[in-house]
């Protein structure tokens, strides 16, 4: 297996070139905690340049052909098929994910990378008929998509490729040059992207990856240069928007997801147990559509928990290089910290543990509650870790109730094999997607992603981010 080369000091890309600055930033073992690599950091100066050459860079990016962005594209599906180990095992250590997730990230990668190569050259744009009065008759339009411009985009920890690619892929379909903020604690993904785009004939200065402080990032939130911020992360994203002057603005913020697992379940309790400990559990639970909450029938209440508890109880914890890990260590001790406290309020509360519910160092283990009181940090705020809690309820217009409790509205689950349940679980729902017989953690690449309320502005998943990172400019032709 291909490891990564945590040897040599990761550059930092400026306009297409890597760079090896004097500045380095230290990636950890998030496992073991020592230091696993060390990066080239960017100061303010190296973002003011990326984001001059990225200006520069429009016309060149806008003029490249469909063809030759989808080239590149499936180049970086080549690549990163090439260089799967390498990358997984990256992901394994600088974000502490299992390594079997850590594989299925590299697996979603290349997805979007390849949905990016295909949406490429199907920039469409309508015929539309004018001719809806005299003064009009004649008159026929049509519009096609032009890229925007400059697009800064910041990611999270969580997902160091896929949420990389999420931005950068449907960005290259477009044609928007563009400059990333990696996040700090998990550079590595997104210099590896880098690197491979390096390999490419994208024009100069159309890319930029520079992991930096988020003081030195403010150019890329304030400067008027730029035509579309796109932030992954938590609520300081409005901040940022507040902060974003007159440019287009995508925020995916986060939510404290809800499964409702209803009478008839449609499904074996069996089946739904198993896909409630993937979405409540899988990479800690470090996901924005991790389940939190769960709301059971009270029909089958009993028996769900039962099952529930047994499997929650068994899922092993450990190093995440482990083939058999499911529950690695949470970002770093000071999430950790906040999880435990959090815990420790709903217990406080009244709430009474199922499963897990305590902490070493940055190792919880999967935490199961029931009986959380709805005034608690847990119930009410994004947990991002590996815990939630279950609680039954009689009538399905209450639970669906229950889920819309909540500041966010990113997606949820909805177990029924009542297709009525499930349609106005549809229409009732106030989130970005309703997924029936499944966890709301459910994701396919090229699916609408974003949320209402406080979870965000605007949608990904490659087609739909392409559509804001382009507008329409229409042609009138007379006669
Ligand atoms: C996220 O945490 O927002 C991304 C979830 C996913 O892509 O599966």
């Amino acid at each position: 297996m291909k490891k990564p080369d945590f040897k040599k000091r990761y550059p930092y890309y400026l306009a297409n070139r890597p760079v090896t600055a004097k500045t380095e930033l230290e990636v950890l073992d998030k496992y073991s905690g020592k230091r696993a690599a060390r990066v080239s950091f960017a100061d303010a100066a190296a973002v003011r340049k990326a984001i001059v050459a990225a200006h520069k860079a429009r016309p060149a990016m806008a003029a490249f052909p469909p063809d030759k962005r989808r080239d590149v594209l499936e180049h970086c599906v080549r690549r990163f098929e090439e260089r799967a180990d390498e990358l997984a095992l990256a992901l394994c250590i600088e974000a502490g994910k299992p390594i079997r997730d850590a594989r299925g990230e590299v697996t979603r990668l290349v997805d979007t990378f390849r949905i990016a190569a295909g949406e490429a050259t199907r920039l469409g744009g309508e015929v539309l008929e004018l001719g809806i009065s005299e003064r009009t008759r004649g008159y026929r339009g049509m519009t096609k998509r032009v890229p925007v411009g400059v697009c800064s985009f910041i990611t999270p920890f969580n997902f160091p490729l896929n949420l990389v690619a999420h931005k950068v892929a449907p960005a290259i379909a477009a044609g928007c040059p563009f400059v990333l903020k990696p996040a700090a604690k998990t550079p590595i993904g997104a210099l590896i992207i880098a690197e491979v785009l390096a390999e490419t004939d994208l024009p100069k200065g159309a890319f930029s990856v520079l992991p930096c402080s988020n003081e030195d990032a403010a150019l890329l939130v304030e400067d008027e240069r730029i035509a579309l911020l796109s932030f992954t992360g938590g609520l300081v994203g409005w901040e940022l928007k507040a902060r974003a002057g007159r440019k287009k603005v995508t925020l995916e913020l986060g939510g404290n997801a809800a499964c409702i697992v209803d009478a008839d379940p449609g499904a074996s309790l069996d089946h739904v147990v198993q896909r409630l400990v993937f979405g409540a559990y899988y990479q800690s639970g470090q996901s924005c559509i991790s389940v939190q909450r769960i709301y059971a029938h009270a029909d089958i209440y009993a028996k769900l928990r039962k099952k529930l508890r047994a499997a929650v109880a068994k899922l092993p914890m450990g190093d995440p290089r482990d083939e058999g890990t499911f529950i690695g260590p949470v970002i770093d001790e000071a999430a950790a910290q906040r999880i435990e406290a959090w815990i420790d309020e709903a217990r406080a509360g009244g709430a009474k543990r199922l499963a897990g519910g305590w902490r070493d160092g940055t190792m919880i283990p999967a935490t199961l509650l029931e009986q959380v009181l709805p005034t608690c940090e847990l119930y009410r705020k994004e947990a991002f870790g590996p815990v939630a809690m279950i609680e039954p309820f009689d009538d399905f217009d209450a639970a669906i109730d229950a889920v819309n409790d909540s500041d966010f509205g990113l997606q949820a689950g909805v177990f029924t094999g009542n297709l009525a349940h499930a349609m106005r679980a549809w229409d009732r729902l106030e989130v970005g997607g309703v997924v029936v017989g499944d966890v709301p953690s459910f994701r396919v690449d090229n699916m609408p992603y974003g949320g209402v309320k406080d979870s965000g502005l605007g949608r990904e998943g490659v087609r739909y981010a392409i559509e804001d990172m382009t507008e329409p400019r229409l042609l009138v032709i007379r006669g």
